[in-house]
């Protein structure tokens, strides 16, 4: 008996940051964010530590990223669809010196890749 194939699912289009990606239809903002390798999206108001997605089911609130205009929208909870735009505050709004140690969900930026990566 052989396998039956299973049909991928559809892509779209979203913008991060102002940069068209493709995402796989019904995957969650925060998954399409990492799998295109954003992983930090906000900002941590005291600190300025980089944050990124740690509990993935809408806790935690440190994947919060603005969509379709909408701030403080949790990317875990939220499913992409086609031409939604999506912002990271990550490199807007508070900014410091240097990164801070690691905490959980916290995110350093990775050498030469503009993007970061969990610590
Ligand atoms: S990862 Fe915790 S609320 Fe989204």
């Amino acid at each position: 008996m052989t396998a039956k194939k299973k049909a991928r699912p559809r892509t779209v289009t979203v913008v991060v940051d102002g940069t068209p990606r493709r995402a796989w239809e019904g995957q969650s903002v925060a998954a399409a964010l990492v799998a295109g390798g954003t992983w930090a999206l906000r900002r941590n108001p005291v600190t300025g530590d980089t944050r990124g997605p740690f509990c993935g089911m809408g806790v935690c609130l440190e994947c919060e990223v603005v969509i379709d205009g909408r701030p403080g929208s949790r990317s875990c909870t939220e499913h992409v669809a086609d031409g939604m735009e999506i912002r990271t505050l990550a490199y807007g709004g508070v900014v410091r010196q240097g990164e801070g140690a690691g905490e959980c969900g916290a995110v350093r930026q990775g050498p030469g890749t503009g993007e970061g990566a969990a610590v």
